[in-house]
């Protein structure tokens, strides 16, 4: 595991960008696995700024989400699939049929969670994968002490994540309590994998998760256990090392 540091979040931003163009440069027809939150903003302006400078060409890759809400239509601005929009896909030359989110819509929740494992290995499986970290640990919206044998499936959010989701929605009650997610096992897949953190409050997520055991309760622990992973940290997220 690389750790590098950031001096702040736009930093962190910067790098984890940089990051991910090299693979877009390197493998032109890569697949990107991406995430959302707050962490990964920053990194997508820097793409879309790339793209508009004319440096990055994103015609030929393809992404895979990590999660999506269940129960939450494309059109939601909570959706995830709103965020990607807004954020990065509406914004450069991805094609769209090439970019796959678990179907929120989908209330068969097997059937939803079997299409997606398929998407994944039909793209051929995932070059980079971007990722945040939860304030317990959590990676995608994989939960505490939810098997690392997980491939995609449906979750109940724990009381802190909907605690800590809910500033994005009109009221607690909005948040979804459910939400399709790949699994560990999808995530240690990925041939290579990114982390952003930043904030003085993910600074003990931090440290369980990199620098503790490896084990269920903190999900981003086993992260310690694939060969090619870099965490870019911005200080705050590094303080209690
Ligand atoms: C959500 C997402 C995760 C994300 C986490 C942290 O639960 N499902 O993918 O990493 O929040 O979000 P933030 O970056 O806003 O702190």
């Amino acid at each position: 595991m690389r750790i590098i540091r950031a001096k702040d979040y736009d930093d962190m931003s910067r790098k984890a960008a940089a990051i991910i163009a090299s693979q877009v440069i390197m493998k032109p027809d890569c697949v990107l696995g991406l995430a959302t939150g707050s962490s990964p903003i920053g990194t997508y302006a820097n793409l879309v700024e790339g793209y508009r400078k004319g440096d990055l060409d994103f015609s030929g890759i393809t992404t895979v989400n990590l999660d999506e809400y269940k129960g939450l239509s494309r059109d939601n601005d909570q959706s995830y699939f709103y965020f990607m929009n807004h954020h990065f896909f509406g914004k450069v030359n991805v094609d769209p049929e090439r970019t796959f989110l678990p179907d929120g819509t989908e209330t068969d929740s097997d059937k939803a969670c079997r299409e997606y494992n398929r998407i994944i290995e039909n793209v051929g499986g995932i070059d980079l994968q971007l990722l945040g970290l939860g304030h317990n640990g959590h990676i995608g919206f994989n939960e505490p002490n939810t098997v690392f044998e997980a491939e995609t499936h449906c979750v109940d959010l724990a009381p802190s994540t909907v605690e800590a989701n809910k500033r994005f929605f009109a009221s607690v009650d909005d948040v979804p309590r459910q939400a399709y997610t790949m699994g560990i096992k999808t995530i240690m897949q990925a041939r290579k994998v990114l982390v952003v953190v930043s904030g003085r409050d993910k600074a003990a997520a931090v440290k369980a998760a990199f620098f503790g055991s490896i084990t269920p309760q903190v999900q981003g622990s086993v992260l310690q256990l694939h060969s090619d992973v870099t965490v870019v940290a911005d200080e705050e997220a590094l303080s209690e090392l």
